[in-house]
Order: structure tokens, then C-alpha cells, then sequence
């Protein structure tokens, strides 16, 4: 037995409701066009027996005779006059005699007298009653016109009745005269129209019904497939696509773009994976290190000094730890969204010149030239802590890659729509094959080189620079030569006039 819960289930599910739509929109599709059709049968019907019924009546004209002195006068006379002999002359008259009214304009009945008894039966009352007969006459002998009418007639029939204005033999008192036609076999007609419509309709419901059922099934089954392949999909196996089915349709759109958020969740889940060992690595380091001097000190040391200078190495590497783990958690904090930056309209111009000035004495202490080639004013729209972070970091490795007699040099350009600022130097340069990578976490082109800085990086600064252009919507472009010098150049829009805003930075850093 179905549960009512199962029932519920069913009845909400798309492929139900698709076939529930797909029978109401038969049952209402029959039911509109079964009256349309009803419609035009019915006119075409009594179009068709009007035109008999015309035919009768000019017949009538010229087998009926009326003969009266006068108005009042009770030898007033209607009767049928034609020849008893020929069959289709009688056959004619027989037929219109069957129902049909004289009266005079006052509405009194004149019949032959040969028919009184058939009109004193049931077609009495589909005739016009006297009042009727007077206003109409009235109305017809001013302008001669034909009155149809459909009556239903005390047997349940209905009758079809032309009625108009004939005068008499000798044209001096109009007469009203009525033929009346059964409507037996239209009634008939349309009654086994409507049966049979009445019939179908169930009958379209219930095909309606399992064609919609078998149609919504069908088209649903990817759907079910899709569901199942994406159920087998885990963070373990994200190498799983799930296979198109050439259609070109939208489910196959679907597919695609199911497959194309796997494949970002794969990406982002490789570089969390690559993340944690680099963390780890980053980490053991300085862990190892603190560890061997501690662990020297405590066999070997034997004087204070010697205590000392191991415990002024470990500071030294507990300092890096700790600042590996605060760059660590600002970066994370940035990538996912949660540090807030504080936008204001900044002047470049002066956010520069303060960080060049900064920068003069290192770059003098390691013989490097620092020069600034900056406009009067040029406005961003930025958080200027990390707007003066983005440019610090781009100095400072400038500064540590370029050997002393080079030239560091920071210019910017501004036009209505963009800012770009461009940071060169003269320095060892990166090769190809790590310029892709020199944004990555932890990342340092391997060899010290002419690094004059014996410290080594953390890895990190150029991440945060990616991460900060990228919440500034900006894009970052590097080239470089080995030996010759680098040049990484931010684009950022310029900016309108419009009031501080803050926003909380996007997603992880992408680079361009
Ligand atoms: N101007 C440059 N010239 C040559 N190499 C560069 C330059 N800027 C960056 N690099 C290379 O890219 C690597 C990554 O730079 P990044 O700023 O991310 O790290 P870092 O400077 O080594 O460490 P941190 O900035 O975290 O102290 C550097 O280690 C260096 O090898
Ligand atoms: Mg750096």
C-alpha cells in the first residue's frame, strides 16, 4: 500500500505536476474546441434549414390564398389552392401545411379549414400570441420583413418558424403568416455531437494523463542521472565528470556547468591540499631549527653566553614562526572575505611620495637609486592601508633582487578611466618557467642569486599584492628579463566621484 507520505512525495515531484499539467491542458483544449465545433455545426444546421424553410415559404406564397371583404368580416378565408392531381404539387402543399399559422392583423387565426384541427393541437403554442401578431404586422407592413424565431414546442421539440406579412388576393388587408420546421434531427445532431465529446474528453484525460506521465519521465530521466552521478562525487573524488549526452539541450548545459563548478571545487581543493603542506613545511623549519639549538644548548652549553646565543636563535626563529602565522591568518582572513576594506577616494600621488621617501634610506644603504615619476594628483578608489601594503611589497622586492648600483623606479599614469602604476627595477629578473608561480603562497624562485638580502622571504608578500589589486578590481601584469630587471604593472579603475563605501574583499586572489 502507498504511504500518505509517499503520496505526498509523488505529488510534488516535477514529473506528477508536468503530468497533470499536460492532462489539464488537453481536457481544456477539448473542451474549447468541442464548443467550437458545437457552434459552427449548429450554424451550419440552421443555416441549411433556413434556407429550406425560405423555400417553403415561397412556395407558400404562391399556393396560399387569402380572401376577405373586410377586416372584421367572418368569411374571411385562407386556403390552398392547387392541383390535386400532380403528386409533387400536393407533396409540396402537404408539407408546409403541417405547421403553419394565418392570422389576420389582429391576430385572429385563419386557417383552411381542413387543417383547424391539426393547429388547435400541440403547435399552438410555438405561434405568436395575438399582441405578437399585431406589432409585428404593424412593424412588417411599414417595412416588409421576414421574422425567424426557434421555439421549443410542448412535445420537446424544436421548431425553426419564418414568419411575415402576406396580403390578401386582392392586396388590401395584410395577413401574418407563420411556417414552422422541426428541428428534430438538428437537436438530434448535436445532442450525439456533444456525447460524443462528452465521451472523449475522459478518454483525452486519461491519454493526456499517461503520455505526460511517459513524456515527463523521459525527459527527467538525465536528470535522475545527473543526481546520481553527482551523489558519487566526494571530496575524494573530484576527478568524476559527469558525461554529457551530446543533445546540445539545456540539461546538457546543465551537465557543463555542474562539471565546470567540480572542476573550480578541484582546483580550489588542490591548492587547500597544496596550502597545508606548504604550511606545514613553512612551518617545520624554523620547528626543527628552535629545536636544534635548544637541544644543543641543553648538551653542549656550557657557559651563559653560550645559553645565550642559542636562545637568541630560537627567538630569532620563533619571530619567523609568528610571522609566518600572522601573514598566514591575514592572508586567509583577506581570501575568504572577511577582512573589510575601508574605501575612500586616496590621491596616489601622495600615498607614493610618503612610501618612496620611506624606501630612500634602505635603497641607499644597498646602493640602489630610487626614483618616483608621479602626476600632480590621481585619485583611486582603495583602502589606503592596503593600497600602501600592495606598494611596500612591490618595493621591497624590488629592493631585494636588484643589486646595488641598479635602479628601482615607480610611475604612474593616469587617465579618466585608469590608474597604472608601473614598479621597475634592474635586478636579477625572473625566468619563465617561475614567473607563473611567483604568486602562489610561499613561493620563491629557488637560488639565492643576487639577492642582497641573506633573509629569505616568507613567500607571501606577492600573494597578498594579488589578493589586494583583485579586491581593488584591478589586474596585475609582470614582465621580466633574467639578468635585466623586472617590471610588474597594476591597472586599477580610476576613481569617480562618489562617496566612501566599504566592502568586504572577494574570494581568493586570482592573478593576471
Ligand atoms: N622584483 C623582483 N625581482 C626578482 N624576483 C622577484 C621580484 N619580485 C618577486 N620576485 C620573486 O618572486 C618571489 C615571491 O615574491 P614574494 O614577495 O611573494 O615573496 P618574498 O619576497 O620572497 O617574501 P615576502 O615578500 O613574503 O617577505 C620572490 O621570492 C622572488 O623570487
Ligand atoms: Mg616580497
Amino acid at each position: 500500500m502507498i504511504r500518505r507520505r509517499d503520496l505526498r512525495r509523488i505529488s510534488r515531484g516535477l514529473r506528477f505536476r508536468l503530468t497533470a499539467s499536460y492532462a489539464l491542458f488537453f481536457t481544456v483544449l477539448l473542451i474549447g474546441v468541442s464548443f467550437l465545433f458545437r457552434y459552427q455545426l449548429d450554424k451550419a444546421l440552421l443555416t441549411e434549414e433556413k434556407g429550406a424553410v425560405s423555400e417553403q415559404w415561397a412556395a407558400m406564397k404562391g399556393y396560399l390564398r387569402i380572401e376577405s371583404e373586410h377586416e372584421t368580416d367572418t368569411e374571411q378565408r385562407a386556403y390552398w389552392y392547387y392541383d390535386d392531381s400532380d403528386e409533387e404539387e400536393k407533396t409540396i402543399v402537404l408539407d408546409i401545411r403541417k405547421i403553419y399559422l394565418v392570422a389576420d392583423s389582429n391576430g385572429k387565426v385563419i386557417l383552411d379549414k381542413d387543417d383547424q384541427q391539426a393547429y388547435s393541437g400541440y403547435y399552438k403554442d410555438i405561434f405568436d400570441s395575438p399582441a405578437n401578431i399585431r406589432t409585428r404586422v404593424a412593424k412588417a407592413t411599414s417595412k416588409p420583413q421576414p421574422f425567424w424565431d426557434t421555439r421549443w414546442g410542448e412535445d420537446g421539440e424544436q421548431y425553426l418558424i419564418r414568419s411575415g406579412v402576406v396580403w390578401d388576393q386582392k392586396h388590401r388587408l395584410p395577413y401574418y403568416v407563420s411556417l414552422g420546421m422541426p428541428l428534430s434531427s438538428h437537436t438530434k445532431i448535436l445532442r450525439g455531437f456533444s456525447w460524443i465529446f462528452v465521451g472523449v474528453i475522459p478518454v483525452g484525460l486519461v491519454l493526456g494523463g499517461i503520455l505526460g506521465w511517459f513524456m515527463a519521465g523521459r525527459a527527467l530521466t538525465p536528470v535522475k542521472d545527473v543526481a546520481l552521478a553527482a551523489q558519487r562525487i566526494s571530496g575524494s573524488n573530484l576527478r568524476l565528470r559527469i558525461p554529457t549526452r551530446e543533445a546540445g539541450d539545456e540539461l546538457d548545459y546543465l551537465i557543463l556547468t555542474f562539471n565546470r563548478m567540480i572542476e573550480r571545487l578541484e582546483s580550489s581543493f588542490q591548492q587547500m591540499k597544496q596550502f597545508s603542506t606548504d604550511v606545514s613545511h613553512e612551518l617545520r623549519t624554523p620547528i626543527t631549527a628552535i629545536r636544534g639549538q635548544l637541544e644543543v644548548a641543553l648538551f653542549t652549553a656550557k657557559t651563559t653566553e653560550q645559553y645565550r646565543e642559542a636562545m637568541f636563535n630560537a627567538l630569532q626563529d620563533i619571530d619567523r614562526l609568528s610571522q609566518i602565522v600572522r601573514a598566514l591568518l591575514l592572508l586567509s582572513q583577506a581570501e575568504s572575505g572577511q577582512l573589510a576594506l575601508q574605501k575612500s577616494r586616496l590621491n596616489l600621488r601622495e600615498v607614493a611620495v610618503d612610501l618612496v621617501d620611506q624606501f630612500q634610506i634602505p635603497a641607499e644603504a644597498a646602493g640602489v637609486r630610487l626614483e618616483a615619476d608621479l602626476p600632480d594628483e590621481c585619485f583611486v578608489e582603495g583602502d589606503r592601508v592596503q593600497i600602501e601594503r600592495m606598494i611596500t611589497n612591490l618595493l621591497s622586492n624590488a629592493l631585494k633582487f636588484t643589486p646595488a648600483g641598479g635602479e628601482v623606479r615607480l610611475r604612474v599614469v593616469s587617465t579618466p578611466e585608469r590608474v597604472e602604476m608601473v614598479i621597475e627595477d634592474t635586478g636579477r629578473g625572473i625566468s619563465t618557467e617561475h614567473l607563473p608561480h611567483i604568486f602562489d603562497r610561499f613561493y620563491r624562485v629557488p637560488g639565492s642569486g643576487t639577492a642582497p638580502n641573506p633573509e629569505q622571504g616568507l613567500g607571501l608578500g606577492l600573494s597578498f599584492v594579488a589578493w589586494i589589486v583583485k579586491a581593488h578590481h584591478g589586474k596585475i601584469e609582470v614582465d621580466s628579463v633574467p639578468g635585466k630587471g623586472s617590471r610588474f604593472t597594476i591597472t586599477l579603475p580610476a576613481a569617480g566621484v562618489g562617496s566612501d563605501t566599504m566592502e568586504l574583499a572577494g574570494q581568493p586572489a586570482g592573478r593576471s
